[in-house]
């Protein structure tokens, strides 16, 4: 359904993107899952033609996008990652000016607005101005407005930043719903719970870069790390866990009282943790081997967390 390939793009002296390519069949669900500046949103705007990349191609079912523009945009809904509506205006009022610009009238964009409404759990507010809306109920509005032109593929940029769980949850819902319907989504994200939960594949991006691609799955399979050692402490010093931390590099993720081991050898390096923390005199309130996650593939193909 869509295909980019080697897409460049460059903000004067900063490289935002290097060497981007991915495809996304029909269908598919597609995580793009990277930390902050990692162009999540410069691939989103120039898959979307809101920016145009400095060299690279774009194919929509095999045709150019620049060179068929309005007929590829009659395909695409996209959910910006800033919130664009009109605070002075309702609920109704905002849709049915997205409404026009794509084309829509009369009966048919009213029924359109009032099923998407529902759809997203917002008849009851539709009439209320959106100043008094909440960040997660603005979020369901734009994702409302992505929809109402019924794109056959949907672009979301971090749908879920900064809102409420009601409003998070009802989101995936949202999308899981339309997933089964057989829409097309392209969904970024620096949370790798959701990436995991949600996504049939991921795209690892970092710094202009897509580091690995595949399904959980795949990239599971592909990782030298087979487990995480997940040590909590009733109270230990960040500067000693750092220095485990040396012990072990590229492999430790350290939080307050809290560190994660990613580990290919967990029978050596297991020991080898608790003689460094007994050597520390570091208390261990609890520890836990677990499967990996998309946070230790994140550290091994990068050297650094996804939640820096
Ligand atoms: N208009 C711009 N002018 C200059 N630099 C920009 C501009 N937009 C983005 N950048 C830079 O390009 C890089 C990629 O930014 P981008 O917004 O695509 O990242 P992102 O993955 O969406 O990040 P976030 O998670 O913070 O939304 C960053 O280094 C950013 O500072
Ligand atoms: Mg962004």
């Amino acid at each position: 359904m869509l295909v980019a390939k080697n897409l460049y793009k460059s903000y004067k002296e900063v490289h935002a993107l290097n060497n981007v390519s991915l495809s996304v069949q029909e269908g598919e669900l597609y995580g793009l899952l990277g930390p902050n500046g990692a162009g999540k949103t410069t691939t989103i705007n120039i898959l979307t033609s809101l920016l145009k990349p400095n060299s690279g191609e774009i194919l929509y079912h095999g045709k150019s996008l620049f060179e068929n523009l309005n007929q590829c945009k009659k395909m695409i809904g996209v959910v910006p990652q800033e919130i664009a509506l009109y605070e002075e205006l309702s609920a109704i009022e905002n849709l049915k000016f997205w409404g026009t610009l794509y084309g829509i009238k009369g009966k048919q964009l009213q029924q359109k607005t009032e099923e998407l409404l529902s759809f997203l759990g917002l008849s009851d507010r539709k009439n209320h101005k959106i100043k008094t809306y909440s960040g997660g109920m603005k979020r369901r509005i734009n994702i409302t407005a992505a929809l109402l032109h019924d794109p056959k593929i949907v672009f979301m940029d971090e749908p879920t930043v900064g809102i409420d769980p009601q409003s998070r949850n009802l989101i995936f819902e949202v999308i899981q719903e339309l997933h089964s319907r057989g829409l097309t989504m392209i969904y970024t994200t620096h949370y790798m719970e959701e990436a995991e939960r949600l996504c049939d594949r991921i795209g690892i991006i970092d710094e202009g870069k897509i580091v690995a691609e595949g399904s959980l799955e795949n990239l599971k399979k592909a990782s030298t790390i087979k487990e995480e050692i997940h040590v909590k402490f009733t109270n230990a010093p960040k500067e000693d866990l750092l220095n485990i931390n040396n012990s072990f590099p590229n492999q430790v993720l350290v939080q307050e009282n809290q560190l994660v081991l990613s580990t290919s050898q967990a029978n050596t390096d297991l020991p080898k943790l608790i003689q460094l923390c007994t050597n520390a005199n570091l208390p261990l309130e609890h520890l836990q081997v677990k499967n990996l996650s998309l946070e230790s593939i994140f550290l091994e193909l990068t050297g650094k967390s996804l939640r820096d």
